[in-house]
């Protein structure tokens, strides 16, 4: 596998691996440091791991809105890799949309206009005391932490159109989760158009589900997809370990 396979592909899947810990780690490493993520729950004996878990007597779960990891960086990752430790019988799946074809696919008039635009992205109302985690997760929940640091992270400004830092191909760059409005306008006044590039990002054709089994592993550029994990499989334990892959301040689709 290549570094322009992975930008071509935007998610590359693995079956029947059965790998170690120190083997997920040395093959992060061959593609960029390792960017270690600060709210997750870092696996006990290796902290470049973060633990993407649910117990069978929670009902909430990581990741279960579109995202994209790091948004919320001024650097954001380059990449995820995902391997599944233990599984629930059925569900758990995770989808994948490609942010290229969905650019690709807006109108000529509306990629120009999103061509000039700037959004702003943050991790406050997600993983801070005050949010979305927090409130929707168990008492003792154990699985999000770092409620401080999450206060203490500044806003940033990313291209709402980007240009990928391998392909040079478009993408776009904003997502449910973290993209919190346009640079120069409310929140407000920003819902409409978000609201109407997120319903255009997930139309069927940009999304490909994936079925979790024994041995899958899934590595996914954070620059070119979103992904939300299906929370459909409650009474069962599911246990992911992700290593999130250092990546470079993006590039808008105008020279500038
Ligand atoms: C994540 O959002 O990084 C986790 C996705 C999953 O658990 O399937």
């Amino acid at each position: 596998m290549t570094r322009a396979m992975f930008a071509d592909c935007g998610v590359i899947f693995f079956r029947d691996q059965q790998i170690s810990e120190a083997q997920h780690i040395a093959f992060a490493q061959r593609w960029a440091p390792i960017n270690i993520n600060r709210f997750f729950a870092a696996h006990p004996a290796y902290p470049e791991i973060a633990r993407v878990s649910k117990e069978g007597d929670q009902t909430s779960n990581i990741g279960g809105e579109w995202h994209t990891d790091h948004a919320y960086d001024l650097e954001p990752a380059m990449g995820s890799i995902l391997v599944a430790r233990e599984l629930p019988p059925q569900g758990g799946n995770t989808l994948f949309a490609s942010m290229s074809v969905a650019y690709e696919a807006l109108s000529e008039a509306l990629k120009t206009k999103l061509c000039d635009l700037k959004a702003v992205h943050s991790a406050q109302h997600v993983f801070s005391a005050r949010g979305t985690y927090d409130v929707d997760n168990e008492a003792g929940d154990q699985r999000i932490g770092n409620a401080v640091a999450a206060e203490q992270l500044p806003e940033v400004i990313h291209p709402v159109v980007i240009t990928h830092p391998l392909s040079g191909r478009r993408a776009l760059y904003v997502n449910p989760t973290f993209t919190i409005r346009f640079e120069g306008m409310t929140a407000e006044e920003s819902q409409p158009l978000l609201h109407e590039l997120y319903a255009h990002s997930i139309r069927p054709e940009f999304v490909h589900e994936f079925v979790w089994r024994p041995g899958s592993i899934a590595f996914w550029d954070n620059r070119a997809t979103w992904h939300f994990a299906r929370n459909d499989y409650q009474g069962y334990r599911r246990e992911m370990h992700r290593i999130t892959l250092a990546g470079e301040p993006l590039r808008g689709a105008r020279p500038v």
